[in-house]
């Protein structure tokens, strides 16, 4: 069966970076088992034409699961006919309400279409403190001033893989943006964390935080929000 949010995250933040030895097996059983996989997208960089060019909405997203009740753990909303993450709706929005160019942030593996499977390999990359390899890269970071930076809260922390992106460019002089969902931990202190890790950026402190309860109807907050921080 499976588990609730509240019985998803409760745990979670109260065992941060632990790594049961159930969490274990789950991993090795998943490696074996290739047919529960999420595909990867190597086309992660969509240029706007109508933009300045200047700024860049950089997000990590992962939806899960094949319906639309997030309460279950899927985190997937649909637009257009087509199912979306729920920081990469949010990052849509944004974009549009900018003009501005966009980059999807990959690993360059697949993550288990299952919840309580990517709960585990999740939980498993923290303990490790992992960096997982990215499956593309931005070739022209230099051009843009502003960067919108999206992600969902894991294990009340960044996905590895966001650490990975943080780590892989110099974001030196660059006004930083962030916005993120959750399923309850609001930003869990990720902005301070943000201000640590870009410490030669400005990172505006007026982040955007939406429950994946509320990402459905929030399109005018968060064209309310760009319209306060751009
Ligand atoms: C592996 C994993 C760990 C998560 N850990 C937390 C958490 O610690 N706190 C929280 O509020 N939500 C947590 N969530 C919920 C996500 O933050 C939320 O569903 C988010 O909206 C997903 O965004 P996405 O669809 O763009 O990937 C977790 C989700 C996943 C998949």
């Amino acid at each position: 069966m499976k588990k609730t949010l509240i019985t998803l995250f409760l745990p979670t933040l109260l065992i941060l970076g632990a790594c049961s030895s159930d969490n274990e097996r789950a991993i090795e059983e998943n490696s074996s088992n290739d047919a529960i996989e999420s595909s990867i997208t190597t086309t992660s960089e969509v240029k706007n034409p109508e933009g300045d060019g200047k700024a860049l909405v950089a997000y990590f997203s992962l939806p899960v699961g094949d319906d639309l009740d997030v309460t279950t753990g899927a985190s997937v909303m649909e637009a257009n006919g087509e199912y979306l993450g729920l920081t990469q709706q949010t990052a849509n929005w944004i974009s549009e309400e900018l003009k501005a160019d966009t980059f999807r942030i990959q690993a360059d593996k697949s993550y288990p279409t299952d919840i309580d499977d990517l709960l585990d390999v999740a939980a498993e990359e923290k303990s490790n403190n992992d960096r997982p390899s990215l499956a593309s890269k931005i070739t022209n970071l230099d051009q843009y001033d502003t960067i919108y930076l999206g992600y969902p809260i894991w294990n009340a922390d960044f996905p590895m893989a966001f650490y990975t992106f943080l780590e892989s460019y110099d974001f030196s002089g660059k006004r930083i943006v962030p916005f993120s969902t959750h399923g309850g931990s609001g930003l869990a202190g990720t902005v301070g964390i943000l201000e640590d890790e870009l410490s030669n950026s400005e990172v505006v402190s007026n982040a955007l935080s939406i429950s994946r309860n509320n990402v459905a109807d929030s399109r005018q907050e968060v064209i309310d929000w760009v319209d306060e921080v751009k």
